[in-house]
């Protein structure tokens, strides 16, 4: 069985995906242990006690500073003991003790194709704005294990989605999510559930 904890900064909208694939059967073999987010007012807290996952807020603002924050947020994943930990529109820096801790443990889902549009910066809306503005016709989203570097971790699986006419951020965004997002991050949880993925020399392999 294979334990996960997720974590959460918004909406939780990728949550949700990875929670209805739970139901569905698409994934197997995993459990939620809880659902970890740095904003008490995640929605994605709501989706997680709605279908009975716990739920902790750690907060940065709670701490005298990162250092306190990130021993905290490390120790409190860490008791918690899960195989992976996957990273579902978390928008705090993964410590780096944690990325220890955890090495090729931790997944994220980035909204661009990685190495394009991604890093310091470029996270939620602000990653379609720039893909519009530079005028690209194909985006998509990447799902990696996180390293010690923003989004530059060995990359699991990518999803291509078209650039349509008149695309707003916001519209862009939903196609994303819908035709890359929530497809990518449950197929590489039930692919690490059932041992799909080898890693070598930094790259992922799949069975
Ligand atoms: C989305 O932009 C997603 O691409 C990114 O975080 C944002 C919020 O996702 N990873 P969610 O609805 O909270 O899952």
């Amino acid at each position: 069985m294979l334990k996960i904890v997720v974590c959460v900064s918004g909406g939780g909208t990728n949550l949700q995906a990875i929670m209805d694939a739970l139901d569905a059967g698409k994934i197997t073999d995993t459990e939620i242990l809880a659902v970890i987010s740095n904003n008490a007012g995640a929605g994605a807290l709501e989706r997680a006690r709605a279908h009975g996952i716990p739920d902790f807020c750690i907060s940065p603002k709670s701490y005298p500073d990162r250092e306190a924050f990130n021993r905290a947020f490390t120790d409190r994943v860490k008791e918690l003991a899960p195989d992976i930990v996957v990273l579902a529109g978390f928008l705090v820096r993964i410590p780096p003790q944690m990325v220890q801790a955890f090495s090729n443990r931790i997944v994220n889902i980035h909204p661009s194709l990685i190495p394009s549009f991604c890093g310091v910066g470029y996270y939620g809306l602000k990653v379609h704005e720039k893909v519009l503005e530079r005028g690209v016709k194909i985006t998509g989203a990447t799902v990696h294990f996180v390293n010690e570097g923003m989004d530059e971790g060995p990359i699991i699986a990518q999803k291509p989605v078209m650039i349509e006419q008149d695309d707003t951020p916001e519209i862009l965004q939903r196609r994303v999510m819908e035709q890359a997002e929530w497809i990518l991050l449950p197929q590489a949880i039930d692919d690490i559930a059932h041992g799909r993925l080898e890693i070598r020399e930094g790259h992922v392999y799949r069975r």
